[in-house]
C-alpha cells in the first residue's frame, strides 16, 4: 500500500520534505473526549487495548481530529512483560501495577520469551485492522519500551519518582538483571519484528526511564540492548526516544537507527553537535507550552522550527502530551507546524 502522506518516513530516511511532519508522543488516548467516549463503554484500559477494533479506531481519531502526520498504534509497552508471564493491573487514577514483581531467581522461572503471534496477536491485529482503515493516508507508528524501561516496571511493580528497587538490582545482582534484559530483548525483537511484518511503517522504542541511571549504569545496562534492537529492525526507520538521556547522544550516534528523539532539556544546536548531521532528530516541545495562549503556542513553535531548520527534523512534545491539555491548544501546535516547517529559513 502505498503512503499518501509519507512526510514521517522520508523525514526520518533523511530525505528532502517539503514540510516538517508533525505527529505527538501518547497522542491516542489521553486528551480526546472521542476516546474517553469509548473507553468508557469498557470495563478498562486493557478491553481496549485487547480489542483490535476499538484500538484501530482510536489509533485513527488523532489523525482525523488532531490533522497529524503520522498514527501509532493505541497499545502499551506493559504488554511485553505481559506477555513474558508477568500480568499487569491499569488501577483507575493510579496507573499500571504488577501484582507478582520480578526480584529474584525465582522469579524470573517464572517468565518466558514470548512468541508475538502466540502471546501479542492482539497488537498485530490491530495493526492490521488500523493499516486497512487508514487507507495510506499516514504511516502507522509500531513501538516497544526499551529494556531497561520495561525492567523498570518489571521490578519496582508501578510507576515510582525513585525506582530504587529497579536500579537497586544493577548494584546488588547485576547478573539478574542482565538475564532480565536478555530475556526483555529477545521477546522486544521478535515483537517489533512482527509489528513491522503486521504493516507498522516506523518503528520507535521508549526509554522513558533512561534518565535516572548514571551514564555509567546507562551505557552497561541500556544502550548494549537498544542497540541490539536497532540491529534487529531493517526494514522501516527506527525511532530511540530515551527521556533524560542528554549525556548519552554521542554513543546515540553510533546507533544503527534513524531518529533520535528529544525531551525539551535538552538543547537543539548541542544536540545536533553530538547526534552529528546523519540522523533526524525529534521533538521538543516541552508538553506545558500547550497549557499557554494560542499567541504563545505560535510563537514558541515557530522558535522551535527555527531551531532544528526545516529538514531532518519531526516535530513533537519532548514527551507524551499531558492529559489535561485542551486539543484545541495540539490543533494550534499541529497547525504551526505546518505552516511554517519548511518555511522559515535558517
Ligand atoms: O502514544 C499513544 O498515544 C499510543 C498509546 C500509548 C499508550 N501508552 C496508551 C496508554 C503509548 C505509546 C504508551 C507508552 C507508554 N506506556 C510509556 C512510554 C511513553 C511515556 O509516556 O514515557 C509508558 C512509560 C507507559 C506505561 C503506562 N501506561 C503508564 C505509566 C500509564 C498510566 C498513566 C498514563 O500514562 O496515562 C499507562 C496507561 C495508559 N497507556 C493510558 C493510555 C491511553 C491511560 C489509561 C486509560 O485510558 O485509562
Amino acid at each position: 500500500m502505498q503512503l499518501k502522506n509519507d512526510l514521517l518516513i522520508r523525514a526520518a530516511k533523511g530525505e528532502a520534505v517539503e514540510r516538517t511532519p508533525v505527529w505527538l508522543m501518547r497522542q491516542a488516548g489521553r486528551i480526546l473526549p472521542e476516546y474517553r467516549a469509548v473507553r468508557e463503554s469498557l470495563s478498562g484500559f486493557k478491553e481496549l487495548v485487547e480489542t483490535p477494533d476499538l484500538a484501530a479506531e482510536v489509533t485513527i481519531q488523532p489523525v482525523d481530529i488532531l490533522d497529524v502526520d503520522a498514527a501509532i498504534i493505541f497499545s502499551d509497552i506493559l504488554v511485553v512483560p505481559e506477555a513474558m508471564g508477568c500480568t499487569y493491573e491499569m488501577v483507575e487514577k493510579r496507573g499500571p501495577l504488577f501484582p507478582n514483581t520480578i526480584r529474584s531467581e525465582a522469579d524470573m522461572k517464572k517468565l518466558r520469551v514470548a512468541d508475538p503471534h502466540e502471546h501479542l496477536n492482539y497488537v498485530l491485529e490491530a495493526i492490521k485492522v488500523t493499516k486497512r482503515a487508514l487507507n495510506g493516508r499516514v504511516p502507522l507508528i509500531g513501538f516497544a519500551g526499551a529494556p531497561w524501561t520495561i525492567l523498570a516496571y518489571m521490578v519496582e511493580g508501578s510507576g515510582s519518582k525513585t525506582f530504587s528497587h529497579a536500579r537497586g538490582m544493577l548494584y546488588t545482582n547485576p547478573k539478574l538483571a542482565h538475564q532480565l534484559l536478555r530475556m526483555i530483548t529477545d521477546t522486544t525483537i521478535a515483537y517489533l519484528q512482527a509489528q513491522v511484518q503486521a504493516g507498522a511503517n516506523l518503528i520507535q522504542v521508549f526509554d522513558s526511564w533512561a534518565g535516572i541511571l548514571s551514564p555509567a549504569h546507562y551505557r552497561e545496562f541500556a544502550l548494549p540492548y537498544i542497540s541490539e534492537i536497532c540491529d534487529a529492525i531493517n526494514e522501516v526507520p527506527v525511532t530511540v526516544f530515551a527521556k533524560g538521556a542528554f549525556f548519552a547522544l554521542e554513543d546515540f550516534s553510533k546507533l544503527n537507527c534513524e531518529t533520535i528523539g528529544l525531551d525539551w532539556n535538552m538543547e537543539v544546536a548541542k544536540a545536533r553537535q553530538q547526534v552529528g548531521p546523519n540522523k533526524t532528530l525529534q521533538g521538543n516541545m516541552d508538553p506545558c507550552l500547550l497549557y499557554s495562549s494560542f499567541d504563545t503556542i505560535e510563537r514558541e513553535t515557530k522558535k522551535m522550527l527555527q531551531e532544528f531548520g526545516p529538514q531532518r527534523h519531526i516535530a513533537n512534545l519532548g514527551h507524551g502530551v499531558y492529559p489535561d491539555t485542551d486539543p484545541e491548544k495540539v490543533k494550534c501546535f499541529v497547525q504551526t507546524v505546518k505552516e511554517y516547517g519548511g518555511v522559515i529559513s535558517e
